[in-house]
């Protein structure tokens, strides 16, 4: 009985040791020659709680972004008052570390403090009030992370999906120029930092060529930007290779860096892109929206596995133009998109599982460098 027992085990311990290959490089030693390699981190991780997924961070990746925690609404609570507790946790951790810290996010019409737009009486602001109120929450952040937070996403998601410019209560209020300015207040705070515009589905011509349009307003102006991040939520199928080739190439010409800041791939029906007419059909949480809740099969797995492959591959191939690639979340278990765009599914967007184990989809990344 014992005999059989050991058997066993050594077998348990031996299966665990094959899933990890030990010689295996980690992305960012893979990687190393071609682009930083990124992570974005939630506040326990931030506060290094737990240590196996500090242990994870900083062996596998040299680029950290805060997901929630340098928000306005987070960093910024109040008008009259500002919480760094968790953006200088996330500078110890990146600084002792070596790691590349990007600052997410600045302007952003999502996530804010409560009151940014209206004045004491509820009234809403002007103008010139916004210009005041901008200036300080970017001079204070940057300027304090000065020569520690080397790239910042200025302005997030400003753009509708026609291309056109998203009419959040920034344009409202301070028309287009509020792009401008919040530029210019960045780099007035730390002329070294790296300064980006980030957006989703900059891939879809209509938003690629309104973010080209940004970019170009800003340089004809000589207002310093450094390049533009594809965040890069994406799916088995979409966008296509060829869609991500074009934005790569046609952002680069521009003469700037190109980054995917907040890259998952989704292996579950998206609502979004179903042609069923009954919008709220999509969103519910069915068994056909939510196929795996028990884990992934193997077939699925080597599906993601090789989408992934086929986009580092074209990564790869475009290493010249592309500065940094950072993950959204270190683990499938953490990823936003369990509960986006249906609350409550389970996803497999990322390269390591809910236990911190290395997928088919990692091992399918690092190959794609192997020499
Ligand atoms: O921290 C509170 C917690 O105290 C409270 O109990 C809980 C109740 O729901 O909410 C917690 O805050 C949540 C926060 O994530 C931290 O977990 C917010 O509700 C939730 O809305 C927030 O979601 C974040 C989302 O941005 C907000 O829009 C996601 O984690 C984050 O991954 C996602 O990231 C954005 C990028 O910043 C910009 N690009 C799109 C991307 C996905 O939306």
């Amino acid at each position: 009985m014992k005999k059989n027992l050991i058997l066993i085990l050594s077998a348990i311990v031996f299966a665990g040791i094959q899933s990890i290959n030990i010689e295996e490089k980690t992305l960012k030693e893979a990687f190393k020659d071609h682009y930083l390699i990124g992570v974005a981190v939630n506040r326990s991780q931030i506060l290094q709680r737990n240590e196996a997924e500090v242990k994870l961070i900083t062996s596998q990746f040299n680029s950290l972004t805060a997901e929630n925690d340098m928000k306005w609404a987070n960093i910024h609570p109040k008008i009259d008052s500002f919480n760094f507790e968790y953006a200088d946790k996330l500078m110890e951790l990146a600084q002792a570390n070596d790691m590349f810290v990007v600052g997410h996010t600045l302007v952003w019409h999502s996530q804010l403090a409560r009151g940014v737009f209206t004045n004491e009486d509820g009234s809403t602001i002007d103008s010139a009030e916004l210009t005041r109120r901008m200036k300080d929450h970017i001079h204070t952040i940057v300027g304090r992370y000065k020569g520690k937070v080397k790239g910042w996403d200025v302005v997030n998601e400003a753009l509708a999906e026609d291309g056109t410019l998203r009419k959040s209560k920034f344009f409202e209020i301070g028309g287009e120029s509020y792009i401008e300015k919040a530029f210019q207040f960045a780099h007035e705070a730390d002329p070294d930092a790296e300064l980006y515009y980030n957006d989703y589905n900059m891939t879809n011509a209509e938003k690629r060529d309104g973010a080209i349009r940004i970019v170009k307003n800003l340089q004809s102006k000589g207002i310093k930007i450094d390049g533009v991040g594809m965040q890069g939520h994406w799916g088995l199928d979409y966008p296509t290779l060829e869609e991500i080739e074009t934005a790569i190439e046609m952002y680069a010409a521009l003469g700037i860096k190109v980054m995917v800041t907040e890259l998952d791939v989704s292996v579950l029906p998206n609502p979004y892109r179903m042609r069923t007419a009954d919008v709220s059909a999509r969103f519910e949480n069915t068994p056909e929206m939510n196929p795996y809740p028990e884990g992934l099969p193997d077939s699925v797995q080597t599906q993601l596995a090789d989408r992934y492959a086929d986009i580092f591959k074209l990564f790869n191939k475009h290493a010249d133009k592309i500065s940094r690639v950072t993950f959204w979340g270190l683990h499938d278990g953490l990823s936003w998109k369990n509960n986006f765009p249906i609350r409550g599914r389970t996803d497999y967007t990322l390269l390591f599982d809910r236990n911190l184990a290395p997928k088919k989809a990692y091992h399918a990344v690092i190959e794609t460098v192997k020499d």
